[in-house]
């Protein structure tokens, strides 16, 4: 039986929330048990150093999303974890995949242009101004990623699904001017996927700066889920569950049984205090062995970087052989053939 390759990255320029857990982590990792894949996880380390321009920031994302990945339950013998940086047969492909990708296809990203139109309606002399290579031609460095170990599904958000096809686009051409080569990838977007509200209601996401941090300490912890933005019902009066944060986040980590109890609760006209201060002693439940594992594991890098040795050398493996052919087909192979 031939194993469906499961593929996803995610880009090391911050320290995981409760969103990125329940929507990402958690079910990659539930998916990566099945029979019938093999996973292919990795900390895009070189799209961190598109467009912020901090060391610190990115070394201590690199710890904290590797940490959290194993901590979350990730086994680096059944996975294949790793660090882009490590594969160095990553950039190679993206200098090949660039010699044969449209400009034009670049100027279609969504990311570029939200560039370009910012410095449009700001009246820019240079409606490219500010805008680094890196961000332009960043879908090229995605393909790489995702072809150079023919990926066929990946998980991601919406806001990647035109880059899953540019990388179709792209492998897609290689294959026609230079034989086939690359499996096709196939985004995943899971329509289901928790959705989860940040302290002020909307999406939890980095860029609004909403987010609850998964392993933050205890105390910081309540007092982020206490600034949960709630309404103005006082306790006794019924509330309704639909629209509130803090239900929403709850749903995330129970089953339908203990939500609809929780309904009887808003019925009931549970105050907003006790809601929160249920919340959190759920939460700090739910997350308090594997923060404890977070938080040995961010003081032993030694032990990350074993954990992403094993990863590297897996997917080497895969990586340097193939590459080898590539090279051989684009006619950069060794002269005597
Ligand atoms: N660009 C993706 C993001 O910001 C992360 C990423 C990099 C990725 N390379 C990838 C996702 C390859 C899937 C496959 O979310």
């Amino acid at each position: 039986m031939s194993k469906t390759r499961i593929l996803t990255g995610i880009t090391t320029s911050g320290i995981p929330h409760l969103g990125n857990y329940a929507g990402a982590i958690r079910p990659a990792i539930e998916s990566s048990k099945a029979d019938n894949v093999e996973s292919f996880f990795f900390l895009a380390d070189y799209h961190a150093l598109i467009k912020k321009h901090d060391p610190q920031m990115v070394r201590e994302s690199v710890r904290s999303v590797a940490a959290t990945w194993l901590a979350s339950g990730l086994d680096p013998n059944r996975v294949t974890f790793y660090r882009q940086t490590d594969i160095p047969e990553i950039t190679e492909l993206t200098w090949i995949l660039t010699t044969i990708t449209a400009k034009g296809l670049m100027n279609r990203a969504h990311a570029y242009k939200a560039a370009v139109q910012e410095n449009v309606e700001t009246n820019a002399a240079d409606p490219d101004k500010g805008v680094e290579m890196g961000l332009f031609s960043y879908p090229i460095l995605m393909a790489a990623d995702i072809i150079m170990f023919n990926g066929e599904k990946i998980p991601v958000g919406k806001d990647q699904i035109q880059h899953i096809e540019m990388a179709r686009d792209i492998a897609q051409r290689f294959n026609f001017l230079y034989g086939e080569t690359f499996a096709m990838p196939e985004a995943v977007v899971d329509e289901s996927a928790m959705i989860i509200p940040g302290l002020d209601g909307r999406k939890m996401s980095k860029s609004y700066g909403n987010t609850i941090p998964l392993f933050e300490g205890e105390k910081k912890f309540r007092k982020l889920i206490n600034k949960i933005k709630t309404n103005s019902l006082e306790p006794g009066e019924p509330k309704d569950p639909e629209g509130c944060t803090l239900f929403a986040i709850y749903s995330a980590f129970t089953d339908e049984a203990a939500q609809a109890e929780m309904r009887q609760k808003y019925a009931n006209g549970i105050g907003w205090g006790d809601m929160k201060k249920f919340l959190f002693e759920f939460l700090n439940e739910e997350l308090k062995d594997k923060r404890n594992e977070y938080d040995r594991l961010m003081a032993d890098p030694a032990e990350l970087d074993r954990a992403l040795a094993i990863g590297a050398e897996k997917a080497r493996a895969i990586a340097t052989p193939f590459l080898a052919d590539i090279r051989n087909k684009v006619g950069i192979g060794p002269i005597s053939g």
